[in-house]
């Protein structure tokens, strides 16, 4: 893919994501020791955004989408934090609600300090200088029949601001400070492909030079080999302009690389929050590690290499009722009793790594007296071999040659491949990587022949969970 109109970021587009983003992130130990307060720039609590279910000609109420269903985090001041989860899990909603463009069912939000919970409109407005949003949809979140210079001088003529040099000239520098050429200013979205457009949104929504921006899944929509571009370019403007990210995903792959902590929500709950060596490396939620497994290695040398993968049977349950206990345990391998009746707390089990499990991965049980695993969990995932890995870790694998800028494999190359999966919407890809399972048979599967122990996955039926502290 050759780079965007020559822009000042064109060289970046090449770059390697992790390096580049290794360079600006904040060392292990920064993000693992509590925060100062005044580090902190927006502070959540027990944050609940219940969308009602209305019926009859009353329009009563007779239930409640539980989008998001008390859910504690803090960003803290120059830092990315990730936020991942299978769809319908309530990020975007988070994200809305924590932007104040959607209303909070319960709950705080502070912003600065500031408690933002429940200003209305006229008190939102100066924040909305400093509290901005980058949407998934390229195509749908810039309106056809602006001009490129109509649309990012929108947020200028919504405040009132003028800024020095006049509003088209600093939105001229915004264009190039994006990679697009300040010729664009006269044209129209629909000249422009899908990564240039979510330039165009990076750059209205930089605009007025904001503290916080949220990006709910802001290169999903686009082809695999423009995403690196665009993750180079968020994480360079961190950079150049102080940024605080918020950035949503599905996609862990993208998160892992931009991400100082990642939040992993299930169901309208947060259920681990960790900075990003402590996730990837030794994750203690088991639903973190069944996303983690998930995650094709891009690494040639390593896709080798042995490892399998585990296969979470069934969906998300419906957030109008979501099961008892842990919200998991419909999922989870290692449910037993308590998990179905006692919910489990936030909580802090190691530096910095804070997981709602009775029984997580790697750390003593939470519930040691609680052996018996339920019946659910017997069928609740499955163990895929190494092998049907393969497929899916050649989408990975593009995104890593591009952003490395890999002679062999350009962008256009790397595009003509993985079109298929950058244009499907998630939940045709997610069914997709369920197909790949199934298409490879029995034979791909492996039954443990080994009881069942904390961090591995069977079908297996089993009655006895094993002591964790037990390797
Ligand atoms: N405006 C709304 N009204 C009713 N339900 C909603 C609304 N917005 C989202 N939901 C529901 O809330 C749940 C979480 O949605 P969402 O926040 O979009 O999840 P995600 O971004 O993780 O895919 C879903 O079940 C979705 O259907
Ligand atoms: S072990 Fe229990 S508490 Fe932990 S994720 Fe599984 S179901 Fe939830
Ligand atoms: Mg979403």
């Amino acid at each position: 893919m050759p780079p965007l109109a020559g822009g000042p970021h064109a060289d970046l587009d090449r770059r390697d994501c992790a390096e580049a983003v290794s360079e600006t992130k904040k060392t292990d130990a920064d993000v693992t020791t509590a925060p100062d307060e005044r580090d902190i720039l927006l502070r959540v609590e027990g944050l609940q955004k219940h969308f009602p279910i209305r019926k009859g000609v009353l329009q009563r109420q007779v239930g409640a989408v539980k989008a998001v269903d008390g859910i504690d985090f803090e960003v803290r001041k120059g830092e990315t934090l990730g936020v991942v989860g299978e769809s319908g899990c309530g990020k975007s909603t988070m994200g809305r609600v924590i932007t104040r463009l959607q209303e909070p069912t319960g709950g705080s939000i502070h912003f600065e300090g500031q408690d933002i919970t429940r200003l209305n409109a006229a008190g939102m407005r100066p924040l909305r200088r400093d509290i901005q949003m980058i949407f998934q949809d390229p195509y749908g979140s810039l309106n056809p029949r602006h001009t490129i210079g109509g649309i990012v001088s929108a947020p200028f003529r919504l405040q009132g601001v003028e800024p020095e040099g006049g509003v088209k000239r600093e939105v001229q520098r915004l264009l190039e400070l994006v990679g697009l050429s300040p010729e664009h200013y006269n044209r129209y979205p629909h000249e422009f492909s899908g990564g240039q457009r979510q330039r165009i949104g990076i750059a209205r929504a930089l605009a007025l030079k904001p503290k916080l921006v949220v990006a709910d899944e802001p290169v999903s929509a686009l082809d695999v080999s423009i995403q690196a571009q665009v993750v180079n370019l968020m994480d360079d403007l961190q950079e150049e302009l102080g940024l605080t990210y918020v950035i949503i995903a599905h996609d862990l792959s993208v998160v892992r690389h931009v991400s100082d902590r990642i939040a992993v929500m299930y169901l309208g709950k947060i259920v681990e929050l960790a900075d990003r060596t402590s996730l990837y490396e030794a994750p203690m939620h088991p639903y973190t590690k069944a996303l983690m497994s998930a995650v094709p290695v891009p690494d040639p040398k390593r896709r080798g290499a042995k490892s399998e993968r585990i296969l979470l049977r069934g969906d998300v349950p419906s957030p109008i009722s979501p099961p008892s206990g842990c919200r998991f345990h419909t999922r989870c391998w290692k449910a037993t009793e308590i998990c179905k009746t006692t919910e489990p707390q936030l909580v802090e089990l190691r530096p910095g790594q804070r997981v709602a499990c009775h029984h997580p991965e790697n750390f003593a049980d939470q519930a040691p007296q609680d052996t018996v695993l339920l019946s659910v969990a017997k069928e609740a995932a499955e163990l895929v071999a190494e092998e049907v890995r393969a497929e899916s870790a050649k989408t990975s694998a593009a995104v890593a040659a591009v952003a490395a800028g890999s002679a062999e494999e350009t962008g256009a190359e790397a595009a003509g491949k993985t079109a298929d999966t950058a244009e499907k919407p998630e939940a045709e890809v997610a069914a997709d990587v369920e197909a790949t399972g199934a298409k490879t048979g029995p034979g791909a599967k492996t039954a443990p022949a080994a009881p069942l122990k904390t961090g591995e996955a069977t079908t297996e039926p089993e009655t006895e969970r094993q002591d964790p502290t037990d390797k």
